[in-house]
């Protein structure tokens, strides 16, 4: 019997990654972010762009409904999702593979989105912070930077250790089974996230892939005292998008948006 294949190893959002998110996050559910970002982008005129855009489940509605979404994310296997996603809506986006910590796009965003919790995948301080000053460079004067927080259960400073598997299964049978193990770490606020996903046919074990994952648990007051270092003001938050609760899969959500000051654009000009 052949060993099953390892894929994707050296990238954290592999090829069995991606294709567990397309198949557990499908396009044809409307998620509670939608209704809220279609709301928020309403009064902004302008590009947009969604920073670590996945498989679109985010872009693909919001492309729908008017918007001029560009998407940008490094893994290959998540870009290839979205990209045969725009191209079956018939609409048009620019999708870049590109590391949103460093990536240059060409022009300024009105709006730049990090959705889905994926800026506390930034674990470590340099690394958020580049993202950060990455998006301010690419924001208009007056632009806003909009963020999802996962926030940890009131009283604590991250969710408890947890372990959890699922299964997801394609149109020609395939399973793909996801297995996750979160621990805390001696790190102040900050988990670790083993995860393994399989891919089987039948009883064949066709391949598996390991992710490694940190993520940082901010506070309401660590996020924006972050963003406001960077110069952004005001910084405003919701709950939840607005609703009373979410799906229990989704937690506790902080939705954050930061605006780069229309001020900035004057104080840099010379007399
Ligand atoms: C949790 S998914 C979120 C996808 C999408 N935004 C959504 O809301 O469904 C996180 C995404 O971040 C991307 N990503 C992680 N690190 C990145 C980096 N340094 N630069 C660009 N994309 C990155 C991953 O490839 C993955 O597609």
């Amino acid at each position: 019997m052949s060993s099953p294949r390892h894929s994707g190893t050296s990238l954290p959002f592999g090829r069995l990654c991606a294709d567990y998110y397309a198949l557990s996050a499908p396009l044809t559910v409307e998620y509670p972010d939608v209704p809220y970002y279609r709301e928020a982008l309403s009064t902004l005129q302008g590009r947009i762009l969604e920073a670590a855009v996945g498989t679109g489940r985010l872009l693909l509605p919001l492309l729908k409904a008017g918007y001029a979404v560009d998407g940008a994310d490094d893994s290959p296997f998540m870009l290839s999702h979205c990209r045969a996603a725009v191209e079956r809506s018939g609409l048009v986006s620019h999708l870049h593979l590109a590391d949103i910590r460093s990536g240059a796009f060409t022009g300024r965003y009105r709006a730049i989105i990090i959705a889905f919790g994926t800026f506390s995948l930034f674990a470590d301080a340099s690394s958020a912070d580049a993202v950060l000053r990455n998006a301010w460079r690419h924001l208009d004067d007056g632009g806003v930077l909009f963020l999802d927080i996962p926030q940890a259960p009131s009283g604590s400073t991250t969710p408890r250790s947890l372990q959890q598997s699922r299964t997801v299964t394609g149109t020609d049978g395939t399973t793909i089974v996801m297995h996750e193990v979160v621990s805390p770490t001696a790190r102040s606020r900050i988990t670790c996230h083993r995860v393994r996903y399989e891919e089987w046919r039948e009883d064949r074990l066709l391949a598996c892939e390991s992710q490694h994952l940190s993520m940082r648990w901010y506070s309401e007051l660590q996020i924006v005292a972050l963003l406001r270092s960077v110069g952004f003001h005001p910084v405003s938050t919701v709950r939840n998008f607005g609703a009373a609760t979410l799906d229990p899969g989704w937690g506790e959500i902080l939705s954050i948006a930061a605006h780069k000051p229309l001020l900035h654009r004057r104080a840099a000009m010379p007399n």
